[in-house]
């Protein structure tokens, strides 16, 4: 007798493959309540702006982390399992013809989604730490450069913002999507590590040991302790 109901719920679970490290899963959603945070201390008024300047160094030290999970992390963490060539994600987008392909980890597009977020949240650190509001704040490198060259960086941390805003708008709409149309739930692996259904064979997938990402993050902290010396 089946005992499942066809979103997997009252499967064993075993049954369901853990598929996201915590360390991956701690990135995730540490990074969205940041970016947050980045928004609203930026219209809060000059007091915060010293809190949107930490809530900044914290985002570098997620990007830097985040690049190096991709090639010491887990397996589903890293670049290599998921980014795939222009020629093969066309090809995993024509594959939803034949229904919802069963991906654990990121799909193509996922992955390209991954690499995006990374170079757009980049371009917005990295042009507010020369921005300033002509008044009372200015990043931590603003010093080196020029008046005009600042006046440039800070409208493209303005106009960034936005592009960064419509990429989480995809983001929440691919997520969606997969739940409308094909009944994957993307969200609850992404809480509970786990698979959300059933799979046969189960795919044991390799999970680095904890003590790599505990060194990675103080390397990345490292890291952003270094860029603000310059
Ligand atoms: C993911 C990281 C970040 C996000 C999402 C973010 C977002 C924003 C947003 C939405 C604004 C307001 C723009 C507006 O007034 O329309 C802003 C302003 C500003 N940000 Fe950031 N920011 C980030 C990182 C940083 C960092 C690392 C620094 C410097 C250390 C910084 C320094 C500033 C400054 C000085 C302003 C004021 C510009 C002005 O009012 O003219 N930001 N930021």
């Amino acid at each position: 007798m089946n005992d499942k109901t066809p979103d997997g719920r009252g499967a064993k679970e075993h049954e369901r493959p853990r598929i996201w490290d915590v360390p991956t899963r701690a990135f995730h959603w540490t990074l969205a309540a940041l970016v947050a945070w980045e928004w609203a201390s930026s219209h809060l008024g000059h007091g915060f702006m010293r809190y949107h300047m930490w809530g900044g160094y914290a985002v570098l030290t997620l990007i830097l982390f985040r690049l190096s999970w991709g090639f010491v992390g887990s397996h589903t963490a890293r670049f290599a399992q998921f980014l795939r060539s222009p020629r093969g994600t066309w090809e995993y987008v024509k594959s939803w013809r034949r229904g919802a392909p069963d991906i654990h980890g990121h799909n193509p597009l996922g992955g390209w989604a991954v690499i995006a977020f990374l170079v757009s949240l980049t371009v917005q650190v990295g042009t507010g730490l020369f921005a300033t509001d002509d008044v009372l704040t200015a990043g931590p490198l603003n010093a080196l450069i020029g008046s005009r060259m600042a006046d440039w960086l800070t409208t493209i941390h303005k106009w960034n913002f936005d592009i960064l805003l419509t990429l989480i708008a995809i983001h929440v709409s691919a997520v969606i999507l997969h739940r409308v149309i094909a009944g994957h739930d993307l969200v609850r692996p992404m809480i509970t590590g786990r698979a959300a259904r059933p799979m046969s064979p189960v795919v044991h997938h390799a999970f680095a040991r904890p003590w790599v990402s505990v060194l990675a993050l103080a390397l990345s902290g490292l890291g952003t302790w270094l860029i603000l010396q310059i």
